[in-house]
């Protein structure tokens, strides 16, 4: 085994590699992860039987049908996990398959993003408390989520399932296939990336105003309390799919937006939130305050059984965040109406709380003392 071959190519990664080579570290460490990797699978292989009658049942009986074809699993190369598409006889593809231990900084991951070693500074790259492994049950927990605050159709069904397929990469480069705990997704056809939609739009010689309104308000809407409550640390343009008004399943000729790659939701402390779609883009919806609709969603939240199921994915540990975002939204829309860009600055702001020396308050101070605070 060459293991540099595998390796990512992120300097302080090689480097820490290079180093600990020599004293055969990281073969230790490559031994640990793949005993650990293997019994994370044992661990959620009964939870998945579970899984498998529960509201997502139809979805697992398809899977099951378009996995019983046989037809290879296809690597997809874009994007920085090992994800792969599973589609049918009819080379459609139906769902796309990430093996939680493909992610980035993973051992298995092909993109060379991988390490054997659970540096602290990966995780804090991706989210303070965030465990590297542990993409699968985040993802399937923000579908749930999604489905428990009734906003069908945002993200694709989404859930853990244990798969085996010859595709799969390991780093010891054996043959034959791999039997792995995955993250599996439906696949959504005719999409394109937000950014793609939008850049086309912006071309074109349509205004702000009718870019903003193809895109329903209720699904931005939604969009942004979905982050704000799962802290979502993953809202790049490319995690966005767009369909476009002749599918099926698009309201009122409306574009409709879809949430992919979900891995990075539920930190165990409220650290880095990213909401791209509000930032980078000039949605006139961003301008008002949440519909009527959406406040009622937020102050009726049922946050017990959002919990629940957090627990059930063993994700206990970000309780405590998650009901502190649940009480500052809450008490946001308390005060005077706000727009939704600066809700969504206050519940940034959150995250940038700590190192300023202040606590959850700072979602409250005035707008001129965050700006002293930030400009400093
Ligand atoms: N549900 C989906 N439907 C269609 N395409 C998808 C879906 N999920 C991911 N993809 C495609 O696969 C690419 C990589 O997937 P993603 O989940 O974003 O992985 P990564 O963690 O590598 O960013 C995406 O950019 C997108 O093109
Ligand atoms: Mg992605």
């Amino acid at each position: 085994m060459n293991i540099h071959d595998n390796w990512t190519s992120i300097e302080h990664i090689r480097a820490e590699i290079d180093m600990m080579i020599s004293d055969d570290t990281v073969f230790d460490a490559i031994a640990t992860r793949k005993e650990e990797i293997d019994a994370l699978k044992e661990a959620w292989r009964w939870r998945v039987e579970l899984l498998k009658s529960g509201p997502l049942e139809a979805v697992y009986r398809d899977f099951g049908d378009v996995l019983s074809m046989r037809n290879p699993l296809e690597p997809i190369l874009r994007g920085v996990s090992g994800s792969y598409v599973a589609s049918d006889n009819k080379g459609v593809s139906r769902y796309i398959v990430k093996p939680v231990d493909e992610g980035q900084f993973c051992l298995n991951n092909p993109k060379k993003l991988a390490t054997p070693f659970k540096g602290d500074e990966y995780k804090h790259q991706y989210c303070s408390g965030m465990t590297l492994y542990g993409g699968g049950e985040r993802t399937s927990m923000f579908y749930d989520m999604a489905e428990i605050l009734g906003m069908p159709g945002i993200v694709p069904p989404t859930f853990l399932a244990i798969v085996s397929s010859e595709a799969f990469h390991d780093i010891s480069g054996i043959d034959g296939p791999k039997e792995k705990l995955c993250s599996c997704q439906e696949f959504i056809n005719d999409a394109e990336d937000i950014y793609a939609f939008l850049t086309k739009i912006m071309k074109s010689e349509t205004t702000v105003e009718e870019f903003s309104v193809m895109i329903p308000r209720r699904d931005f809407e939604n969009i942004m309390i979905l982050t704000w409550l799962g802290y979502m640390g993953d809202c790049h343009v490319y995690n966005f799919l767009v369909t476009p008004p002749y599918c099926e399943d698009t309201h009122n000729g409306l574009f409709k937006i879809k949430k992919i790659d979900n891995e990075r939701v539920f930190p165990e402390k409220s650290y880095s939130m990213k909401n791209n779609l509000l930032t980078d883009f000039e949605f006139i919806h961003k301008y008002n305050p949440l519909t009527l609709s959406s406040r009622f969603k937020i102050e009726k939240l049922p946050s017990g059984k959002i919990i629940e199921r957090m627990k059930f994915y063993g994700l206990e540990n970000s309780v405590a965040a998650f009901e502190e975002r649940v009480g500052v939204l809450q008490k946001l829309l308390d005060g005077d109406v706000m727009t939704i860009e600066e809700i969504d600055v206050r519940m940034y702001l959150l995250g940038k709380a700590e190192k300023k020396g202040l606590g959850n308050e700072i979602a409250f101070f005035p707008i001129e003392e965050l700006e002293k605070i930030f400009e400093t």
